[in-house]
């Protein structure tokens, strides 16, 4: 398993090009399923949950052509003969739940198995079949499988979801695109990756309206067509990458993104004392002061602070001048990176989902374990502004969410390398 090395070495400046969003395309993709016409894909982010989800689609007769060394996926669901998404595939990847909405609304019948919980959560879909029985589905659960069947088609239907789910709105918006009438969507995710789906569903022929609100209706079509799109910036990598500069000093800008994509995210850190303008292509962050300042956050759905920052902003909270509050209201296990930043030096304690961090003026270098994509991103990120080294192990979980992490770090002169292991 591999590892990365990261060595403190001071502020760090340059120029960072932010990718594809990782949690767009994983809904984009799984919506090939939805037409026999070819649906294209630009500005794709080259890592292994595209891998799997290429590989899933692929096991039920869709193709999934990379090009352009895979910032391009040329799809194509003409042949797709299995409406039935094996455990192991899924296991790996928790957004594999996402073609059943797609299988079920074409091909009226859909067999995905369950995908069972993961480090951060038990994180259950009852949503999304709650949404499917909502348009007429008859759902059963057999050997860890969801077996979902609406042989006359599904139907336009009144989905209440009582709280925010973005895989679940995904998954009922993208089945409502072909059932027959009009479906509404209530207290729906608002996150930019839901309206990057609606735009490329509706560059397929989908009628959806409110995308980005809390409400969306979709009057259902007979059949949809195909599209090229390009997949939305990756808000997360870009939130991730502004606090490299925020913990380690120095003046970065980020490219082919948008401010506009993490609102709350940005006036967290404004409050903490971190720069951020917005440039032409992008965003600059600079930090000139000694130490940030202790802020503190709540996870909320969007436009809240986002659940996928906190990690990476618990990591700069553990050299600020104060104490902070975290605390995590969408997932019941998210702070496993504190351990791993004690090792560090950080002065933290948990107490269920609330986070008491106290900075410290230097953190120390240590060898620490990864658990989830964005608990292994913290650590790197804290490797930056700590004295001496840090490996990071078990970094299979960072190359399911960050492409090409250490030469985007490297590029603006982080000490970083990937140590290939046994
Ligand atoms: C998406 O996961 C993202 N993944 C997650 O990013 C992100 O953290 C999450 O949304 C919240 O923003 C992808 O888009 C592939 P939810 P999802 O349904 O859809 C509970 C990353 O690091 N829930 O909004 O699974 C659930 O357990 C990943 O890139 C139910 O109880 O999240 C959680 O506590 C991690 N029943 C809460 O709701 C359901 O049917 C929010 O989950 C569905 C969800």
């Amino acid at each position: 398993m591999d590892s990365i090395l990261v060595t403190g070495n001071g502020p760090v400046n340059g120029e960072i090009p932010i990718t594809g969003a990782k949690n767009a395309c994983l809904t984009l993709m799984p919506a090939t399923l939805l037409s026999d016409e070819p649906l294209t894909l630009t500005n794709a982010p080259r890592l292994s949950d595209i891998k799997t989800m290429t590989a899933l689609l692929g096991s039920l007769g869709a193709e999934v052509q990379p090009l352009q060394g895979g910032k391009v996926l040329a799809m194509s669901s003409h042949n797709v003969e299995s409406q039935r998404a094996e455990y192991d595939i899924v296991r790996k990847m928790r957004a594999s739940i996402l073609v059943l909405g797609p299988l079920l609304a074409r091909f009226g019948y859909a067999e995905v198995s369950l995908p069972g919980g993961c480090a951060i959560g038990a994180r259950p879909v009852d949503l999304h079949l709650k949404a499917f029985e909502a348009m007429g589905a008859e759902l059963e659960l057999k050997d860890g499988y969801v077996f979902a069947r609406a042989p006359k088609g599904l139907r336009g239907g009144r989905v209440e979801f009582p709280f925010v789910s973005v895989g679940a709105t995904e998954n009922a918006l993208m089945a409502a695109t072909l059932a027959k009438g009009t479906t509404q969507l209530i207290n729906a995710a608002r996150e930019p990756e839901i309206v990057d789906l609606a735009q490329a569903l509706r560059k397929m022929g989908a009628q959806i309206d409110g995308e980005g609100t809390d409400t969306i209706t979709i009057q259902g079509v007979d059949r949809l067509g195909g599209a090229t799109h390009q997949v939305v910036a990756d808000r997360i990598e870009m939130g991730t990458y502004m606090l490299a500069p925020a913990i380690a000093g120095g003046s970065v800008e980020l490219t082919n993104c948008s401010v506009d994509l993490i609102g709350a995210f940005i006036d967290k850190l404004a409050a903490a004392g971190v720069e951020v303008t917005p440039t032409e292509n992008g965003v600059r962050v600079t930090r000139t002061a000694d130490r940030v300042r202790a802020v503190d956050v709540i996870t909320e759905p969007y436009p809240g602070f986002p659940t996928d920052l906190q990690a990476q902003f618990m990591a700069m909270m553990c050299t600020a001048d104060g104490t902070s509050v975290l605390e995590e209201k969408i997932f019941e296990n998210r702070f496993m990176h504190a351990p791993e930043l004690l090792r560090m030096g950080a002065q933290i304690e948990v107490h269920g989902g609330t986070a008491r961090v106290t900075g410290v003026p230097q953190l120390k270098g240590a060898p620490v374990m990864a658990t989830d994509l964005r608990a292994s991103v913290s650590l790197i990120l804290a490797g930056l502004a700590a004295k001496g080294e840090t490996l990071v192990n078990r970094v299979y979980h960072l190359d399911r969410g960050y492409e090409h992490v250490e030469e985007k770090l490297g590029a603006i002169g982080a000490k970083i390398e990937r140590v290939t292991g046994s």
